[in-house]
Order: structure tokens, then C-alpha cells, then sequence
């Protein structure tokens, strides 16, 4: 049960100075913030009961009488189905907590000893349960009338924290479930010849539920993949451009949309398509999310079913000169492997690697050529101390190959800061050896994401805004820097600092590329570059248009940087 006086001591009164200044968005404990005859209003005007959004672990505070079920607070905490379903939780704990200037964090952390009370930190207060487009509308007005911080969450999967900010007003997408399979779509303002087998998934669908209802189609989708496959299918994924393990055989997500819906700033729900809004669909389409409109729902591509061929290799040794030989041929016969047809996901470390991969029809057989020349490579280090196990699986589906292995839960639930780079073919081409001994050297190991060549390749650069640098790329590699709850602020500084020594080697190593935008860091230099290439201008001059109430800002978005390091004020 929720008991919401807890939100009394939570130090708030500290924001309660001056009511904000025109030039600075409205926050909760200011004067300026509305009163509950407006907020009875903007209750009037929507479906559900407004939100009063807590920190995920304030069911266990106090903690000598636990206010709510703190077993199952405790249970959920690694599933990122579970966190999503909460109203107050991010997916990365760090995003819920709050940096003081001085250094202190404002946090509900798990472990009740740690402060033994539970703080608001960076949760929104209020929040709008969104079920329909006129929620969203409704919301959107209310934000602009009273100038208020607005975040917009989905799952909260994010690795910026642009899904919430202290002292906010949120609108929630989760609940907007809907989910429809059309074999003859046309888009709005589309010719009736011009029609597609497209399936419509509002904007809180998540994978497992998107892969689910396309299955039953016997169809297949562009999509992400993690844990339970908690990430969501037409929010801020896509908006960032969408990476995927059939991202090679159609493109990225961004590349797989026949159209949306999204309500502006000015409180208008409009759709965008290639005959509606074509500007606004361009950028929708890899210029970020949070920072054109709130999207309702998200139409895609699909194809038709297929069986894939999956290879699984898992090495480890305590030689790590043994284990940068065996990465170094790995990624010497990426081009190769790319131009077979492969795509997957690898974790690599000085002391380990495993990469599962697939192809789309493509045999055993096949499999097995393309693949024993690395195989016996690795087997032929086993004199060495290398312990190595490789097998060849046929799926009748990307379906029971992606349900095989992300039918789980974990990856969230943790503190970190992560950062990306997209590691272009002409290294693996013209320098394999130095980018494999520089992401080798990073500290705590990378993830690998063999997401792009093929289509990816293949489409024009200009046709969506998604970061040119994707179309050159072939892997994009993550790493990052996590730490336990408690700890201080200046010992997750040293481990920013780390984390900028890691992103200024592997920037050097990958001089004229980018980074994928949701997978990347605060801390990017040039990160409108980084993260958008060429395309920043227009991104900023489309924003313009859409937003003239500047009503959407998000960390490192288009636009952001006339905000201060909060977003609050104009800087
Ligand atoms: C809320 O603010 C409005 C506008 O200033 C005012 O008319 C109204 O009386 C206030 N309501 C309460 C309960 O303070
Ligand atoms: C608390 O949550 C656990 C795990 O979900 C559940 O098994 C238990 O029944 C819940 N207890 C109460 C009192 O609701
Ligand atoms: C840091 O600043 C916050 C907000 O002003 C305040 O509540 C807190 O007590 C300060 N911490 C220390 C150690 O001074
Ligand atoms: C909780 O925090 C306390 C104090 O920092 C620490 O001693 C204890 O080991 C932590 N418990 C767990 C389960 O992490
Ligand atoms: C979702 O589907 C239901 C039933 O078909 C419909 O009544 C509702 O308007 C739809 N909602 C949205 C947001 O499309
Ligand atoms: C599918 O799309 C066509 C063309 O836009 C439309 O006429 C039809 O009603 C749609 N069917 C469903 C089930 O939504
Ligand atoms: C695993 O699959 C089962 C059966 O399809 C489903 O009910 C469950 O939600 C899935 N769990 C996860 C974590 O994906
Ligand atoms: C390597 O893997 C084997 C089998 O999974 C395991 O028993 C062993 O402890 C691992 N060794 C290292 C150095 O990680
Ligand atoms: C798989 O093969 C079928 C039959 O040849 C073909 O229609 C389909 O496009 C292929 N799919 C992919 C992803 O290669
Ligand atoms: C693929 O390789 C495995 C392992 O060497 C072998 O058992 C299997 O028979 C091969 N399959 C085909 C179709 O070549
Ligand atoms: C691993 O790969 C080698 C070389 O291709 C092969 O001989 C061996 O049979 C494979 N092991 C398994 C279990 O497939
Ligand atoms: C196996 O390793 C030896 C040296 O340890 C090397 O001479 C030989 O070429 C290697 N064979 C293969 C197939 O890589």
C-alpha cells in the first residue's frame, strides 16, 4: 500500500525560494507551483487519477514500520517489467537520486540503513496516468500554462535520466497498451495503392509484448532486445534511432516507421508521416525522444517470419594477453562475418568474452563455414589455459531465438553511467589491431553490439534523422562505470573521470565517427555532433517549428543546450 505522507520530510522546502523566474521552468516547492484548485482543474480534464509518484523503495520506509510490501519491492528490483509497472522508479537507480552542489544525494535508497529515510530525489510529484491522446494534450497545456518542468516517461529505460527531474510534473505513457495489426495500412494522406502490413503499438507497448502479438501474425519486426524485453517498442528506442539484432537485414528502427502520432506543444495531436508533416517525421525518426512532442503511438514494418541460424562462443582465461589474441581475430573478421549475414551481441573482458549471433536463412552448414576458421582459432589457444565453448543452433524463428534468451530478468535495477561509440568498417578494414587494443584496455569490459552494416549500410543517410555515423558503422560498443548505493558523490566522480578517459581513447581511435544518443553519456564532448552528425542543424531549425514553447528539453537533446546543467533554467 502507498502511503504518500512520506513525501513530508523530504527536504524539499530547501527548492521553496523565489517563485522562478520566466526565464526558469516552474519546480515543486516553489511558490509558483499549482495549487489544488488548478490541479483539480487539470483532474477535471483527464481519464485517471493524477499521479503522486515515490521512489520505488518507499514501501520500506520507515524502516522500523514499513509502509508498504517491502518483500516485493525487494523481489522487483532487478526486473525491469516490475520497474517499469512503478510510476516513480527509473530502470538505473542513480537517475531517482539527487546531487546537491554540495555533494550530498538526495536518494530512497534500497538498503534502509544506509539513511534510514526515504527522499523524493529526482521522482517527479505529479504525474498524468496518460490512456488517450486528450490526457496528453491535457497534460501538455497544463505544463505550459503553468511553466512547469515536464518529463515524459515510458519504462524509464534510459541512460540520461531525460525521463525525470526533481521537482517535475510527468507525463506517463506506460499505460497506453494498445496494439493493432493491419495487412493494408495506408498512411494518412497516402495514395489507397500505397498500403503496408504494419502493426500500430501505442506508445506504452513493450517488446515482449510487440514480439508476442507479431508472432501470432507469423511476422517478425525490428526490435530491441534485453531482459524480459521491458524496453519500450514506440518510445524513446525508436525515437533515437533503434538499434536491433535485425537491424542488418532492415535497417534501424528509425528506418522501419510508416508513421506516428504526437502531440505538440501547442497542445495539437497530429499525425507524421512521409505525406503529413514530413519535416516533424524526419526528425522523429533519430532526433531523440522528449524533444519534439509526446508520441502516441508508433507504426511499423514488419516481414515476414523466417528461421535463423545462431552461433554461441563463450571463452575465458586468466592470460590476458591470450584473451586480447582471441578478440583481436574476433573483431578481424567482422567485415566478413557482416557480409554473411551476421548480426548479435557479444560481452567482452580481459578475462572473458561470449557473443551469440544469427542469420537470417541461413543453414547449419553454412553457419559452421562461415564460423570454424575462428573456431579452431580459439580452440587452437586452449594449450594456452583458454577455456572455450562454441556451438551452431538452428531456431524455426527470430522469435524462439530472441525468447530463448531474454526470457529473464536483471540488467537493471543498478547505478551507472554508460557511454557508446560507433565503430565505423573502415577500422575493422584499414586498423583492427590498434581498435582492438584500445577497447581492450578499457577498464570493466564493453558490451558489443554487432547491430549495423547490412541494411543499415544500405539506406540513405538522409532519409531519417538518426546519426549519419550509424550507416558507416558495424558494431556499436558501450561501456561504462557502476557503483553501489551509498556511495558518495565524489567516488562516483572519480569514476566519471574514468569514464572520460575511456571515451577520449576510444573517440581517438574513431576520429570522424558518433555515438548512438541512447546509449551515451552526459558528459560527450561536442555532443550535438557525437550524437546527431550533419543533421543537427536541421534538427534544431525542425524544433523550432514544433516546440515554440520550448516545452521539451531533455539531457544532451536538440535544443538543450540553451539550459543549464539542470534543465531548469535558461543558461
Ligand atoms: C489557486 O490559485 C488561483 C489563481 O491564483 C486562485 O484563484 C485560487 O483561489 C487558488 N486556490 C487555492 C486553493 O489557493
Ligand atoms: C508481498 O509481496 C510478495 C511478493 O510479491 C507476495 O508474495 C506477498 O503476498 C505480499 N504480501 C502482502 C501482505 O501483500
Ligand atoms: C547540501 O545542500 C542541501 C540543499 O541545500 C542541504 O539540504 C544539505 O543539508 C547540504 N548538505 C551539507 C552536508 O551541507
Ligand atoms: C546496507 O548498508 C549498510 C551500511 O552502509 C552496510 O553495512 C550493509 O552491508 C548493507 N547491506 C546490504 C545488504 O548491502
Ligand atoms: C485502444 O483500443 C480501444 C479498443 O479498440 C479503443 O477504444 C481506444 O480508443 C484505443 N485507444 C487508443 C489510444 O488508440
Ligand atoms: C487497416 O487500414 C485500412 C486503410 O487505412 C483501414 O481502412 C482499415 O480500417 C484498417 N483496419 C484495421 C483493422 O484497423
Ligand atoms: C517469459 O515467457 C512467459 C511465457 O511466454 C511469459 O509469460 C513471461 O512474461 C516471460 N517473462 C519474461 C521475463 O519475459
Ligand atoms: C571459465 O569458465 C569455466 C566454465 O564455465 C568456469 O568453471 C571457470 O571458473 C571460468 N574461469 C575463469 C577464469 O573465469
Ligand atoms: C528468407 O527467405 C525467404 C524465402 O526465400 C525470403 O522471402 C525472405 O526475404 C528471406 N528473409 C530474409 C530476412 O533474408
Ligand atoms: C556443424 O558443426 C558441428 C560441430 O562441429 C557438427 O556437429 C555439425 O554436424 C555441423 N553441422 C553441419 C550441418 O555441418
Ligand atoms: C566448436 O568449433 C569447432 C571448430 O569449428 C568444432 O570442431 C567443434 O565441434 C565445435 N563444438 C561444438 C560443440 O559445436
Ligand atoms: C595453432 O597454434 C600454433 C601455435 O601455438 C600455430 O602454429 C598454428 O598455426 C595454429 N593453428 C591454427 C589453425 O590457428
Amino acid at each position: 500500500m502507498r502511503v504518500f505522507n512520506v513525501l513530508a520530510p523530504l527536504g524539499l522546502g530547501a527548492l521553496a525560494c523565489a517563485s522562478s523566474s520566466s526565464d526558469c521552468r516552474c519546480i515543486y516547492g516553489e511558490t509558483c507551483w499549482p495549487n489544488t484548485t488548478q490541479f483539480d482543474q487539470l483532474q477535471g480534464q483527464i481519464s485517471q487519477p493524477l499521479l503522486h509518484p515515490l521512489p520505488p523503495a518507499s514501501p520500506c520506509y520507515p524502516p522500523s514500520d514499513p509502509s508498504g510490501n517491502c518483500t516485493a519491492v525487494n523481489q522487483g528490483w532487478g526486473d525491469g517489467n516490475w520497474r517499469s509497472s512503478q510510476d516513480g522508479a527509473m530502470q538505473s537507480t542513480n537517475w531517482e537520486t539527487f546531487t546537491f552542489k554540495n555533494g550530498t544525494i538526495d536518494a530512497c535508497y534500497l538498503n534502509t540503513t544506509i539513511t534510514k529515510i526515504c527522499e523524493q530525489g529526482s521522482v517527479p510529484v505529479v504525474g498524468v496516468d496518460a490512456r488517450e491522446p486528450s490526457d496528453i494534450q491535457a497534460a501538455v497545456n497544463f505544463a505550459v500554462e503553468h511553466n512547469l518542468r515536464l518529463v515524459v516517461k515510458n519504462t524509464g529505460h534510459d541512460y540520461l535520466g531525460r525521463s525525470t527531474a526533481r521537482g517535475s510534473f510527468m507525463i506517463w505513457t506506460h499505460n497506453m497498451k494498445n496494439i493493432t495489426y493491419n495487412s493494408s495500412f495506408v498512411p494518412e494522406g497516402a495514395p489507397a495503392t500505397e498500403s503496408y502490413e504494419a502493426i500500430t503499438l501505442g506508445a506504452g507497448v513493450q517488446w515482449h509484448e510487440a514480439y508476442d502479438a507479431i508472432q501470432a501474425q507469423g511476422r517478425v519486426m525490428v526490435g530491441g532486445a534485453s531482459a524480459g524485453g521491458s524496453v519500450g517498442a514506440a518510445g524513446g528506442w525508436v525515437l533515437g534511432g533503434g538499434h536491433s539484432s535485425l537491424a542488418p537485414s532492415f535497417g534501424l528502427g528509425a528506418d522501419n516507421v510508416v508513421e506516428m502520432g504526437v502531440v505538440l506543444s501547442t497542445g495539437e495531436y497530429v499525425v507524421a508521416n512521409s505525406y503529413q508533416r514530413p519535416d516533424l517525421f524526419w526528425a522523429l525518426r533519430g532526433g531523440g525522444g522528449g524533444t519534439y512532442g509526446v508520441v502516441t503511438h508508433v507504426t511499423y514494418h514488419t516481414y515476414p517470419s523466417f528461421p535463423v541460424a545462431a552461433v554461441f562462443f563463450e571463452a575465458n582465461t586468466t592470460n590476458t594477453d591470450v584473451m586480447q589474441t582471441v578478440f583481436t581475430e574476433f573483431t578481424r573478421i567482422h567485415p566478413a562475418i557482416s557480409d554473411a549475414g551476421w548480426s548479435g551481441y557479444a560481452l567482452i573482458s580481459s578475462e572473458a568474452m561470449g557473443f551469440f549471433y544469427i542469420a537470417p536463412n541461413t543453414s547449419v552448414a553454412q553457419a559452421n563455414a562461415t564460423f570454424d576458421p575462428f573456431f579452431t582459432f580459439a580452440q587452437n589457444l586452449t594449450s594456452q589455459g583458454l577455456i572455450v565453448s562454441n556451438y551452431t543452433v538452428p531456431f524455426d524463428s527470430w522469435y524462439s531465438w530472441y525468447t530463448t534468451l531474454f526470457n529473464t530478468t536483471g540488467q537493471v535495477g543498478g547505478n551507472s553511467q554508460i557511454s557508446s561509440r560507433l565503430l565505423p568498417r573502415e577500422s575493422f578494414e584499414n586498423n583492427y589491431e590498434q581498435l582492438a587494443k584500445t577497447l581492450f584496455a578499457l577498464p570493466g569490459g564493453y558490451s558489443w553490439n554487432f547491430v549495423a552494416g547490412g541494411e543499415v549500410s544500405r539506406i540513405d543517410p538522409d532519409s531519417v534523422a538518426v546519426n549519419p555515423a550509424w550507416r558507416d558503422a558495424l558494431v556499436e560498443v558501450a561501456y561504462g562505470e557502476s557503483w553501489d548505493e551509498g556511495a558518495t558523490s565524489g567516488e562516483i566522480d572519480a569514476l566519471i573521470s574514468q569514464l572520460k578517459q575511456s571515451m577520449a581513447a576510444v573517440s581517438a581511435i574513431t576520429p570522424n565517427s558518433g555515438a548512438y544518443y541512447n546509449e551515451a553519456s552526459l558528459y560527450e564532448v561536442d555532443f550535438q555532433y557525437t550524437f546527431f552528425g550533419e543533421h543537427y542543424p536541421s534538427l534544431l531549425a525542425i524544433k523550432d517549428k514544433y516546440d515554440p514553447h520550448r516545452l521539451f528539453v531533455v539531457a544532451k537533446g536538440v535544443g538543450s543546450e540553451e539550459w543549464d546543467s539542470e534543465l531548469r533554467c535558461r543558461s
